[in-house]
């Protein structure tokens, strides 16, 4: 499919307008993207999440093609296509900030970007985990709603999203979309600490039985559901917040 738009690179399937841009926190530079990166880009990290990831994705038949749903600064995308490296791997998210510090890192390899986190962790007390950066993934990057991807019906083998769910505007659309580009016996991974910020959310998707009956009735089987703890650690003394991490594996039927 033909991008609306290239940005240095990025290319665009959802025409951003300005007033989104400004109202995005995740197009703040110096806040949320380097305090993304802080979060997977020190030696102090932890990715629980990513073994969960990758046992879901061996558990399937056939993965070939996997989409990351708002994969923000690409650790996990690039981490996955790293262990499946047969495996076409899209990353699609909503923020141009975010995508493009992941292909300053996983991409272009840009020094000065690396230079600017170093500096960043510094003040933090943390160090560059710089082998991590010495991947070479194979991912494809692009702006786009996870409601409304550039992709045909039925060609993804595993779709997946971190920490998104509890930040979708509409969860309908965006499992409805999940199910439109998934294979029949495609998985569809959602993982997150499950923050809502309102009690419209919590009253939706809380007890968890909801959230899975809802993703059910779309025509998907729940596989797995796991929980866990993952540190987000925030400086060199090993001050961290601890997210309870739930993980759901569904299957498309
Ligand atoms: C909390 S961050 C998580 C980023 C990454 N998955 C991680 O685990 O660190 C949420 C990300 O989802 C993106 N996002 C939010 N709504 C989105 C949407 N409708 N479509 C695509 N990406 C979206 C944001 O731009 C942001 O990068």
């Amino acid at each position: 499919m033909k991008p609306i738009k290239v940005r240095n690179g990025i290319p665009f399937y959802y025409d951003k307008s300005d007033s989104e841009f400004r109202m995005d926190v995740y197009e703040q530079y110096d806040t949320t993207v380097m305090k993304n990166a802080r979060r997977y880009l020190s030696g102090n990290r932890v990715s629980e999440s990513l073994d969960y990831l990758v046992n879901c994705i061996r558990q399937n038949d056939q993965s070939t093609v996997i989409v990351e749903n708002g994969c923000g600064i690409g650790y996990h995308t690039a981490m996955i296509s790293k262990e499946f490296d047969d495996a076409l791997i899209f990353g699609f998210d909503l923020s141009y900030q975010m995508l493009s510090m992941a292909a300053d890192l996983w991409i272009h390899k840009k020094k000065s970007t690396n230079s600017t986190l170093t500096a960043f962790f510094q003040k933090h007390g943390l160090s560059l985990d710089v082998e991590i950066l010495d991947q070479n993934p194979k991912m494809q990057l692009a702006l786009a709603k996870c409601e409304k991807l550039p992709l045909e019906n039925e060609m993804v083998d595993v779709s997946y999203s971190c920490y998104l769910w509890d930040r979708i505007a509409d969860n309908k659309d965006f499992v409805l979309e999940q199910h439109r580009i998934l294979r029949k016996g495609g998985y569809l991974i959602v993982l997150g600490p499950m923050t809502f910020t309102n009690n419209t959310a919590w009253e939706a998707w809380y007890p968890f039985a909801k959230l899975v009956a809802f993703v059910v009735n779309l025509g998907f089987k729940l596989i797995d559901q796991s929980s866990w703890q993952e540190r987000d650690v925030f400086d060199g003394r090993n001050n961290h917040i601890t997210w309870q991490i739930e993980g759901f594996c569904f299957e498309k039927v």
